[in-house]
């Protein structure tokens, strides 16, 4: 038997109070949807449509692999569902729908689900939980046999509707051919003048199908994101769970609360996170490492037995056994070489720092190659911008740059050679040489002794 997923997205989420679309708000660094779409893909369905409206060209450029429909005007969630009927005509089988908004859902939840709906033939299956605070969600109302008979969303629940605490999650199972004929039962004569998809399981049931429903042991899998509190409060879950799968993989977290890593990230054995540390993006991180506290990266590919200590490191390789900041700031395109050292206040940007090179303190790196074993002096820049354009430097291997070295690129210093401290480099440095670019020292005598001694300044 076929299966088909439907992901509603097309709704505005006005209680977001947001100019993006509610299913584009990120938790835990990605699109609330991805973590959906993630969970819909383990169980390989045929087809994957998703329903966008509101904002859909946004919708549609943050998503992969998936089919999309447009519900022109969103006149509700039984209205959007109606749009694919025609996408589905020839498709047989068993039409799984969800919303976008419900990002903690598991993928094993929806095989539960699927297994239930399937095993009992039936017309519809739901995923409910029971909620301490139910309000908001529809309420799931029972027969005195304990079968379902329909949803009563929250606007049309009557006092006696409101205090029952098992919930639809908003996640349903359907018969295809009995989902879009029950759709044709539906109206829009309700509080919110909307077509309701809930309203499709009394037409059901009152039909004679059977409806099922399925408990979620997690009752906060089945949250849906409405306002920022819950946006928080789910990224705060899918943190959790990140954060556990990490430290059960060897990982220690010297803080999970105050650890905020991607699911997108990989991370080895036995390193060290500290807290306040916020890994993102398609970040790589070899085994024995310490990073943090207060450290961000994003995009990187860290090796072995690297130390980042509080600092910010973008798009950028850091290879093994290298050592970066407290408080350095390495920008996208750097490559930091093994056991090389990117110390205290120090800016890299698209450069390369060779092999057990150091640039331990004060320093713009810009445009850069470093080669192996160079050391750079304390305030050592590289003035790579002219205004208009942007230059290249070179430093070749076993260099000593002097403290406080200006290197005004395009130059080049070579192999081995020095720059002596304060030096504004102009013009290439030949191999072995030293560089001095700075004015005779001069001496006045007794100078501060005299000025001592004048009324004036004595004595104020
Ligand atoms: C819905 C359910 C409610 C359930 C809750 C679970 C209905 C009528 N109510 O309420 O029973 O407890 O989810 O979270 O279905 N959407 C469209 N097109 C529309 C309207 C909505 O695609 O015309 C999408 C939204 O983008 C969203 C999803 O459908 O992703 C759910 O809509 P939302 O307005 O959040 O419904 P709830 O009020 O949460
Ligand atoms: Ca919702």
């Amino acid at each position: 038997m076929g299966l088909a997923v439907l992901v509603l997205a097309a709704g505005e989420g006005t209680r977001m109070k947001s100019s993006r679309p509610k299913v584009l708000h990120t938790i835990c660094g990605e699109p609330m949807i991805h973590f959906v779409l993630k969970s819909v893909r383990s169980l390989n369905p045929e087809r994957t449509i998703v329903i966008v409206g509101h904002r859909a060209d946004e919708v549609k450029a943050a998503l992969e692999g998936v089919d999309f429909a447009l519900q022109e005007e969103q006149l509700g969630t039984g209205h959007a569902v109606s749009t694919v009927e025609d996408m589905l005509a020839d498709f047989v089988g068993t039409v799984i729908v969800l919303s976008g908004d419900t990002p903690l859902l598991s993928a094993e939840t929806l095989q539960r689900m699927l297994d239930i709906h399937t095993s009992n033939e039936a017309a519809a299956t739901l995923l409910t939980a029971r909620m301490n605070n139910p309000t908001g969600y529809g309420r799931i109302i029972r027969s005195s046999t304990g079968a379902v008979q329909a949803i009563v969303e929250q606007k049309e629940a009557t006092d006696e509707q409101k205090a029952i605490a098992e919930v639809n999650s908003g996640t349903y199972c359907f018969d295809k051919e009995k989902l879009f004929e029950a759709l044709k039962g539906i109206d829009s004569n309700n509080q919110q003048g909307e077509f309701y998809l809930t309203d499709a399981i009394k037409v059901l049931s009152d039909g004679g199908g059977t409806i099922m429903a399925c408990l979620a042991d997690e009752p906060e899998e089945t949250m849906g994101v409405n306002t920022r509190v819950q946006l928080a409060e789910a990224d705060r879950i899918m943190r959790g769970r990140i954060n556990e799968k990490l430290m059960l993989a060897g990982v220690t977290l010297i803080d999970p609360t105050t650890t905020f890593i991607a699911d997108s990230v990989t991370i080895g054995r036995d390193t060290v996170i500290y807290p306040m540390t916020f890994i993102s993006g398609d970040t790589k991180i070899g085994e024995n490492c310490i990073i943090g506290p207060a450290s961000r990266l994003v995009d990187c590919l860290v090796g072995n037995a690297v130390v980042i200590e509080s600092s910010v490191v973008k798009e950028s390789v850091i290879e093994d056994s290298a050592e970066l900041g407290p408080f350095c700031h390495v920008r996208p395109g750097t490559l930091v070489k093994t056991g090389a050292k990117v110390g205290g206040f120090v800016e890299v940007k698209k450069s390369e720092i060779g092999r057990g090179s150091k640039v331990p303190h004060l320093s713009y790196i810009g445009d850069t190659h470093i080669g192996d074993y160079v050391n750079i002096g304390a305030g050592s820049i590289t003035c790579n911008y002219d205004g208009a354009n942007k230059y290249q430097t070179v430093i070749e291997d076993g260099a000593f740059v002097g403290s406080d070295t200006m290197l005004v690129a395009p130059v080049r210093i070579g192999k081995g050679a020095f720059t002596a401290a304060g030096s504004v480099i102009t013009k290439d440095v030949p191999a072995d040489s030293l560089a001095v670019e700075r004015s005779d020292q001069t001496i006045i005598n007794d100078w501060a002794k005299k000025r001592r001694q004048r009324k004036d300044i004595s004595e104020s």
